[in-house]
């Protein structure tokens, strides 16, 4: 628990440029599982400042993205792929072959197969050494809204109700918020070497005493992660209100 987001962010890109490094000096690709929203912003400042002033580069990091809107052109402001290259891909030097995001183009006879082999890249690359997460308030992780099950890989789902609302400050009305989306499974999350969940402010508060203190169940997919033995929730004080 960090009294200001901030320092919370920085504790987190200083691990994560701990282990590119590492990677690096045993000339291994560091593999990072990678999230948007507002959450992981700060640590995504830090990283781009580290590249910058204190050489960390990201030449052996692969990146994979959990989630897409769908429909979704790339090009939109509102496309994950969009706010990856303006938050973090554009300011380092990561190579372009390098990064994965869920293709929110694809016609919908093809999702199932990308889906599958979108899981498969991840296990061809070695595995996630390090997933990145925030938390909605319905409980989700990527997109694995509530009834998602432990073992769910990537897939196309419905996005639930108070999610579409939460987006809505993106999309300007509601009804501009696609209703479903592409998202890595919480199966394919938990098989991440090493998870860190990000939650700052107030709103979190309530989902986030449910996910490290409640039961662990499909009504809160977060709360799988329990069940994980390298999981750290970092927090500010705001989102950490309603622990006991
Ligand atoms: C984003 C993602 C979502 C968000 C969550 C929190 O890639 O997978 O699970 O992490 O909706 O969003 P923010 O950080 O905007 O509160």
């Amino acid at each position: 628990i960090f009294e200001e987001a901030g320092a919370g962010a920085a504790r987190v890109a200083g691990e994560i440029a701990g282990l590119v490094r590492t990677k690096a000096q045993k000339g291994e690709q560091a593999v990072l599982g990678l999230a948007t929203g507002s959450s992981p912003i700060g640590v995504y400042q830090e990283l781009i400042r580290l590249h910058r002033e204190e050489g960390l580069s990201f030449a052996n990091v692969v990146t994979f993205n959990l989630d897409e809107y769908y429909p979704m052109p790339p090009d939109e402001l509102q496309s994950y792929v969009y706010f990856m290259h303006a938050q973090l891909f554009d300011h380092v030097d990561i190579r372009p072959e390098n990064i994965h995001i869920p293709d929110g183009t694809l016609p919908v006879e093809q999702v199932r197969e990308y889906c599958l082999a979108y899981d498969k890249q991840i296990e061809a690359a070695g595995g996630l050494d390090l997933q990145l997460l925030g938390i909605g308030r319905t409980g989700h992780i990527g997109f694995n809204e509530p009834g998602s099950s432990i073992q769910s890989a990537t897939r196309l789902v419905k996005l639930d109700p108070l999610t579409i609302t939460d987006a809505a400050k993106d999309f300007i009305k509601e009804e501009y918020v696609p209703l479903r989306a592409l998202t890595m499974g919480v199966g394919t999350i938990m098989k991440a070497r090493q998870i860190v969940l990000l939650a700052w402010g107030e709103g979190k508060a309530k989902i986030l005493r449910e996910t490290v203190e409640g039961q662990i169940s499909e009504q809160v997919p977060a709360s799988f992660l329990q069940q994980h033995p390298r999981v750290q929730v970092v927090v500010d004080q705001w989102a950490a209100l309603e622990l006991t």
